[in-house]
């Protein structure tokens, strides 16, 4: 595909990154919109879903980090418009974009259902870091300051959910 045709899709800005370096990060931006929703909706299936001694904190716990992954979903998506893009914003588009494994459908039991959670928030972590480096390597800081606020939340949500895991997997 030729540079012209793959930035014709793109809306006109006065921001003031080239064609090329917005047509780069739209499309990587895109595909961590669809990460995020795709950990949206495993959250709240693991908010739903989840069983045992300590499940309220956990229903608690999921909700809460739903409802946060939210307000990042929303940030991504307006970023990639600013920069003259259309946002993939519906499931079906993220179910076909994202990189993350699938909820297995056998697994509801409390620690359980943490690990499967922490292995997603940690993938989508991992994609963000490399989205920063893409980003900073094209000169789109404010991108990159976007994703830094990702990968962080990322990170803590992580602790959030290793910390249950923590105590058993010492030595
Ligand atoms: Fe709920």
């Amino acid at each position: 595909m030729s540079t012209k045709a793959a930035t014709n899709h793109l809306f006109q800005t006065r921001i003031d990154l080239s064609a090329d370096t917005r047509e780069l990060m739209v499309t990587m931006l895109n595909r961590q919109l669809a990460t995020l929703t795709d950990l949206y909706t495993q959250t709240k299936h693991a908010h739903w879903n989840v069983k045992g001694s300590n499940f309220w904190g956990l229903h608690k716990l999921f909700d809460k980090l739903a409802e946060d992954v939210e307000g990042h979903i929303d940030e991504t998506a307006e970023r990639l418009t600013a920069l003259g893009g259309r946002a993939m914003g519906t499931v079906r588009m993220a179910a076909a974009n994202s990189r993350l494994e699938d909820f297995p459908e056998d697994v509801h039991v409390g620690l359980e259902v943490v690990k499967v959670v922490a292995d997603r928030y940690a993938a989508a972590g991992k994609e963000a870091r490399q989205g920063i480096a893409q980003a900073m390597e094209h000169g789109d800081a404010d991108t990159a300051d976007l994703l830094t606020a990702v990968s962080r939340f990322l990170d803590q949500s992580l602790y959030f959910l290793e910390s249950h895991l923590q105590a058993d997997e010492r030595g």
